[in-house]
């Protein structure tokens, strides 16, 4: 069995050189190891949490799209969809909601952090917090249990959407399951391997702190000028630099082989000035990036290609989430009235008790007999004795499957039915209507 690994991707902004190297590549690379069965998706109703800009949503989509395809991931390989086209996502959001305690989402870091901002500014507590940051954490959990993930590759901030997602799971699994499980209890992955890259001032890379090195936005000629300010000591040309320190080597080893970092470190060591060592530092992002690059202009100016490979990504992701969702309404009581479950009309019925019905059971001489109810409980008939359940069982589907009037003789006032030449049973013949009726009834079940 193949590992399924799932991860989702916020559609609100445009990958940087940490997204690449922290995310991007790394989550390429797994997702051509043997025995693997990769599921990336952009996560665009998540992204709406947080933006509202239209334009911005729509131009984050296609940019990410272009850039992980441009970055090597093989659509073929790895089932490559956005979230927003599978409408199945939101409909089992739903379901899951409907399962998922208040009390465990008002614990989430997210929600929790805004409504401490909103004290802390002494302003209503869910000041400007929409359902949707509350809700995200079941959005997250339709994502990852829609596909049965078994590992879910994410970053620190993310442990406690895991955790969440597998409570869901237990209860949704719990409360429907009937012994047999829906849902994989999916785990999470945090791979501290991946490279954290430092932005501009050092800190670690981010839009929010607005420290971040283009990936393909502004060609060669923007990637080499961000790296130019990249913040560094005051040591001069000639100088031995402390290359461990430095944010200028830290980036370098993110991008170069162990024996190309090797030499880098020992030419800062040696005194090279940082304004080189800047320029050697573009010069080995560049040999990386500049293919992709390409590859990235010609997608974006073709966007009906980008839609062509992230529809067939959706039809692939379908087929899976079709089926799931179709056993889960069934699962919870939305199945089509056309096809009712066993299970469920035989509840129906004894809730609404309309229905006529055998009943059978033992009398006082241990032997098997059976009645004829009508749907209000009234006795229309009374079996004889049978020595065995068996022979009482196939009484009353001879009863079922002939036509009645094939069976009865009257005699006086009385019915009387027969089987193959034995008497099964007598009634009022003045019943005979009402038998003839119920019959009828248990023969459109
Ligand atoms: N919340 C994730 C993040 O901010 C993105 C995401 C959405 C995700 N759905 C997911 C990640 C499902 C993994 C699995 O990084």
């Amino acid at each position: 069995m193949n590992t399924r690994v799932l991860t989702g991707i916020t559609t609100s902004g445009t990958p940087h050189l940490g997204n690449y190297a922290g995310a991007i590549r790394p989550s390429i690379q797994a997702s051509v190891q043997p025995g693997v069965d990769a599921f990336y998706f952009m996560a665009d109703y998540h992204a709406l949490i947080k933006c509202d800009d239209p334009q911005r949503i729509a131009r984050s989509r296609l940019e990410i799209a272009a850039t992980w395809i441009a970055a090597g991931l093989d659509p073929e390989k790895v089932t490559f969809y956005r979230q927003s086209d599978i409408p199945e996502i939101p409909e089992l959001c739903w379901m899951l909601t409907c399962v998922t305690a208040k009390g465990l989402m008002n614990r989430a870091h997210a929600y929790k952090a805004s409504v401490d901002q909103n004290v802390a500014r002494q302003a209503e507590p869910d000041d400007g917090i929409t359902m949707g940051l509350f809700s995200y954490p079941v959005l997250m959990a339709a994502d990852i249990l829609m596909f049965n993930a078994n590992k879910v590759p994410v970053g620190r901030d993310q442990i406690q959407h895991l955790e969440m997602t597998r409570d869901i799971a237990q209860r949704f699994n719990h409360l429907y399951g009937k012994g047999a499980d829906f849902f994989v209890l999916p785990e999470v992955q945090i791979d501290d391997e991946v490279a954290t890259l430092p932005g501009l001032d050092g800190r670690k890379m981010s839009k929010s702190y607005d420290n971040t090195i283009p990936l393909f936005e502004g060609g060669a000629k923007g990637l080499r000028s961000a790296v130019m300010r990249i913040v560094t000591d005051s040591r001069q040309p000639g100088e031995a630099k402390d290359a461990e320190g430095s944010h200028l080597y830290t980036l370098y080893r993110a991008f170069a082989t162990p024996a190309e970092s090797a030499v880098f470190r020992q030419e800062l060591e040696g005194g090279m000035g940082w304004g080189d060592a800047k320029q050697r530092l573009f010069e080995r992002i560049e040999q990386d990036l500049a293919p992709m690059r390409e590859i990235y202009a010609e997608l974006m100016s073709r966007p009906d290609r980008i839609e062509d490979i992230l529809q067939a990504g959706a039809a692939k992701a379908r087929r899976l989430s079709q089926p799931l969702m179709a056993a889960l309404r069934e699962a919870v009581g939305l199945r089509a009235s056309s096809a009712p479950a066993r299970a469920a009309s035989a509840s129906t019925k004894k809730a609404a008790g309309k229905r006529a019905r055998f009943v059978s059971f033992r009398d006082e001489g241990g032997l098997f007999r059976f009645r004829l109810l009508a749907g209000d409980g009234q006795e229309l008939f009374l079996s004889e004795s049978f020595d065995n359940p068996k022979a009482a069982g196939a009484a009353i589907k001879g009863l079922q499957d002939a036509p009645l009037d094939s069976l009865i003789a009257q005699e006086g006032g009385q019915a009387v039915v027969s089987l193959d030449g034995a008497v099964v049973g007598r009634f009022d013949a003045a019943r005979l209507d009402k038998v003839r009726q119920a019959l009828a009834d248990m023969a459109q079940d």
